[in-house]
């Protein structure tokens, strides 16, 4: 039997529970490989801090390079979380030629390409498959399993704090502000829980998706991004009302440019946004603190991957996945994986976000008065935008009341510059709200 030494550094949630997690199942885990996995070396924080597993005292210390360069350190587990030390961690591991295992979708989305050439130079491997919805295995199915497909959409719900939080409020009619608190105490959301309501957390796991399917590095900058600050339970109960769930999705399209010089030509669509999901389509129903990504290859047609997208256990599956890969290359001295970039791939084919062409779903907040209707129809007629329903609640004559649209077709840059246009009409009482809706079709 081979023994493979691991250096773990972080003694946090995802920490303790790979901890824990080897314990449990290294045994059965060794027996499948034909490996026997040792946590040789733990680093941590402070040694001082009351942690959730008694680490032993002959292996944990407050240093981690002391980890990383022990020569029987074989494979480094980054499990620190946050950007700084995490890359140095990572990146002096892989200058030793270790296989590094990380969990840290904010230290890929930030240094990724650094990270990749790195491994690529010192002859290893970057094992990430915890960084993006947690216990699920979505990075080896994309990066493996679909690797004769071409991807043509990806659609992912890969935040559960927001999906927790648009869950509860579509169930109990609950305020986003009361949730959030809730998804605080459980643990689900970021120390920083603006990561994950505007929407960044889901934009750092979309762009290691897209970087995947599409073979170049995505960078974060270029992901158009939205959060979900603006939902509110009207929103939920209108969308509900018209056959749809809102839900914050992480979308990856291959799609058409429809405007323009470049009209006609292959364009890849890389944002985070709430959008309206049919009732019909299965992303609909995943609830709760819940991910489920759906990816579609023009060979496989849709597929659908759903489970836990955070926490300890569901983040050590992961971990461990990538533990086996790992020790495998260092085993039997094989290190080559699908490479994570294609040659000559170019983010040139990005398409900004004001061409893409989306339907939407629009609130207003009108006075209700005769006349109202026909100036926010003629607004939309000069943009040659259709409306395909109208609801509104009945209300009383003079009063303010919530009129919903559902617009057909148009650019993201037209209906921007239309709700601006709508916005100053005298009887319009509030900035437009507008959603896009994914239609699955
Ligand atoms: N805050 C993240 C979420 C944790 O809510 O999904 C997992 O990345």
């Amino acid at each position: 039997m081979h023994s493979v030494n691991l250096g773990l550094i972080g003694g946090g949630t995802v920490g303790s529970g790979v901890w824990t997690t080897l314990q449990r199942n290294g045994p059965l885990l060794g027996a499948r490989l034909g490996v026997e996995f040792q946590i040789s070396r733990v680093a941590v924080k402070s040694l001082e801090k009351a942690r959730l597993v008694e680490f032993p005292e002959s292996i944990v210390t407050d240093n981690w390079r002391s980890v990383v360069e022990d020569p029987a350190v074989q494979v480094v587990l980054e499990l620190v979380g946050g950007k700084t030390v995490a890359r140095e961690i990572a990146i002096r591991a892989l200058e030793l030629g270790k296989p590094v295992v990380t969990a840290n979708k904010a230290l890929l989305s930030a240094f990724g390409e650094e990270l990749f050439a790195t491994a690529a130079r010192h002859g290893t491997n970057l094992y990430y498959e915890a960084s993006v919805a947690g216990g699920i295995p979505i990075i080896k199915v994309i990066r493996e399993s679909m690797v004769g497909n071409r991807i043509l959409q990806i659609a992912g719900i890969v935040n559960g704090t927001c999906n927790y939080i648009l869950t509860r409020m579509k169930l109990e009619g609950a305020e986003f502000s009361t949730v959030l608190r809730d998804a605080q105490r459980l643990g689900y959301a970021e120390a920083e829980p603006s990561l994950d309501i505007d929407g960044h957390d889901a934009a750092h796991k979309t762009g290691i998706l897209a970087s995947l399917a599409h073979g170049f590095w995505v960078r974060p900058e270029t992901i158009h991004t939205e959060g979900i600050r603006e939902v509110t339970p009207l929103d939920i109960q209108f969308a509900d009302r018209l056959g749809y769930t809102i839900k914050l999705l992480g979308m990856v399209k291959e799609l058409t440019w429809q405007t323009g010089e470049n009209r006609g030509q292959r364009a890849i669509q890389i944002a985070v946004y709430p959008a309206l999901v049919p009732n019909r389509h299965v992303l609909a129903s995943v609830n709760h603190a819940f991910n489920a990504i759906a990816v579609s290859g023009d060979v496989v047609g849709e597929t659908l991957y759903y489970g836990r997208g955070a926490g300890a256990e569901p983040t050590a599956s992961s971990v461990l996945s990538d533990l086996a890969d790992a020790a495998l290359d260092l085993v039997h001295g094989c290190r080559r994986r699908v490479p994570p970039f294609v040659p000559h791939a170019r983010e040139a084919n990005l398409i900004p976000m004001a061409e893409v062409v989306s339907r939407y779903y629009v609130r207003l907040l009108v006075l209700d008065r005769p006349g109202v209707f026909a100036g926010v129809a003629n607004i939309l007629a000069r943009a040659h935008i259709g409306i395909s329903s109208i609801i509104q609640p009945e209300g009383h004559a003079g009063e303010v009341v919530p009129v919903i649209l559902m617009i057909h077709d148009a650019t993201n840059a037209v209906m921007q510059k239309v709700l601006i246009e709508i916005e100053q009409l005298p009887m319009i009482k509030s900035k437009p709200v507008m959603f896009r809706v994914e239609p699955f079709e």
